[in-house]
């Protein structure tokens, strides 16, 4: 099987990873890729925006398998002009994509499945908002409708700050406050069936403690030891099948990753949030105790054919990534600081140093996003793991890096966000 894989980061790298280890997957390529997935696919540069050019790609390679990571892509309708061309895309329509590419959206989508999730309001007029931050109360949420790259949530007691958040979008849903863990659950679909991958947690704040702003994600490690077994299978039951069947029927079925952001709250687990793609950090622990070969999983979803593939397993391990992450982050980042270590850490047994935003400067590795390098290691459990992946950090620098040193420490949920409460 020929794959192309579709993005730059952290998550794409991982993905490539994990299909250049599938037997059946005979080539990887990445585009436009980063220099880390250099080692493991051939990287050619193209827009990932441009469907055209993506489907040109795929053709000129004799791709059987288009895997899109990013959501910006996959919403401005990638995926569509690839399947046109008769080629097997993992990543939903662009209006499949609109789960995540409009909050409003997805909160119609799950009233109508009958999803357990926040309520909410949909406003456009500051007088809309008035009322909605009045019927729910304090902690506020508005959410930017569209798509935000991280930053169109506000989370706030101080009224002053909902209302400036909601003057300085379009349109906003308002909802209700979610009091409990955050957890990643990711489901694999092909429009009607879906299979779980084993829950994840994300650290987003970029300080200890969960202090500081939000982040595209510090640090994330999977399993979850302390939730209840069956989270999965009451995703799938409760979120994802009620959601696919509702998407079948508005003639928009959903092929790819559903990522379901769920809050563990005292009535259960209830929806944060959609997004129609692989989360990151969050993914890559995952990934690396799949047990389950990931191209075939992937091209089963992709051609239709979930059912007729066993669901997915995983290694008896556990698996912490930690995110190292340019001066200035999360507000800005700084490119071009030179990074040494990787290497040495990446030759350590159980890790792997992933790629999120590095460049080439002749000879040498620099900066070159915000999110720089994830390091990943496998123990036989968390702590092991955890242990793992610091001892390989520690080996990894370059000027201004932050990093967090609490990933994996203890569960999140109880810390992050307590000063809301
Ligand atoms: N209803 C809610 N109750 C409590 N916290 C929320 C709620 N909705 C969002 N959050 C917090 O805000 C973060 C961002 O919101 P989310 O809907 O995931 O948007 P995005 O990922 O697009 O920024 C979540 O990860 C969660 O920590
Ligand atoms: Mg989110």
């Amino acid at each position: 099987m020929r794959t192309l894989v579709i993005g730059t980061g952290g998550r794409e790298h991982a993905l490539a990873r994990a299909l250049a280890q599938d037997p059946a997957v005979t080539e990887v390529h990445a585009a436009p890729g980063n220099p880390g997935m250099a080692a493991v696919a051939t990287l050619h540069d193209v827009d990932p925006m441009s469907g055209a050019s993506v489907a040109d790609l795929a053709v000129a390679l004799g791709a059987d398998l288009v895997v899109i990571g990013p959501e910006a892509p996959l919403v401005a309708g990638v995926a569509d002009a690839v399947r046109e061309r008769g080629i097997a895309v993992f990543g939903p329509s662009g209006a499949a994509a609109q789960l995540e590419g409009s909050k409003a959206f997805s909160k119609a989508v799950m009233a109508a499945a009958g999803v357990p999730t926040a309520g909410s309001r949909t406003c456009t007029t500051p007088a809309e908002v008035e009322a909605a931050l009045d019927a729910f109360g304090a902690p506020y949420v508005v959410k930017d409708d569209a798509l935000a790259a991280g930053k169109g949530v506000v989370v706030t007691r101080d009224r002053a700050e909902a209302l400036a958040h909601a003057a300085a979008c379009d349109r906003v849903v308002v909802e209700e406050f979610l009091d409990g863990p955050e957890v990643s659950v990711f489901a694999i679909c092909d429009g009607s069936t879906a299979y779980a991958l084993q829950p994840a947690q994300d650290f987003k704040r970029i300080f200890d403690g969960g202090r500081g702003p939000n982040t595209g994600g510090m640090g994330s490690y999977t399993p979850l030891t302390w939730a209840q077994p069956d989270l999965s299978e009451v995703v799938l039951e409760r979120v994802v099948r009620p959601t696919l069947a509702e998407m079948a029927g508005r003639g928009t079925p959903f092929v790819g990753c559903l990522y379901v952001g769920l809050a563990l709250t005292e009535t259960g687990p209830r929806v944060i949030e959609f997004n129609v793609r692989f989360g990151d950090p969050d993914i890559q622990p995952v990934l690396a105790v799949l047990d389950t070969p990931l191209g075939e999983l992937l091209a089963a979803a992709a051609e239709g054919r979930l059912a007729d593939v066993p669901a997915p397993t995983f290694l008896d391990a556990a698996a912490v990534t930690v995110v190292l992450a340019s001066a200035g982050y999360p507000e800005s980042s700084s490119k071009g600081d030179v990074i040494t270590g990787v290497d040495l850490a990446d030759a350590r047994d159980g890790v792997d140093v992933i790629h999120a935003g590095t460049a080439l400067s002749g000879d040498d590795l620099v900066t070159a996003g915000g999110r720089v390098l994830a390091v990943r290691a496998v123990g036989p459990d968390v702590a092991a793991a955890r242990a793992a992946a610091y001892a390989a950090a520690d080996l990894v620098s370059f000027p201004g890096m932050q990093r967090r040193d609490d990933i994996a420490a203890e569960p999140l949920g109880v810390v992050e966000g307590a000063s809301l409460r």
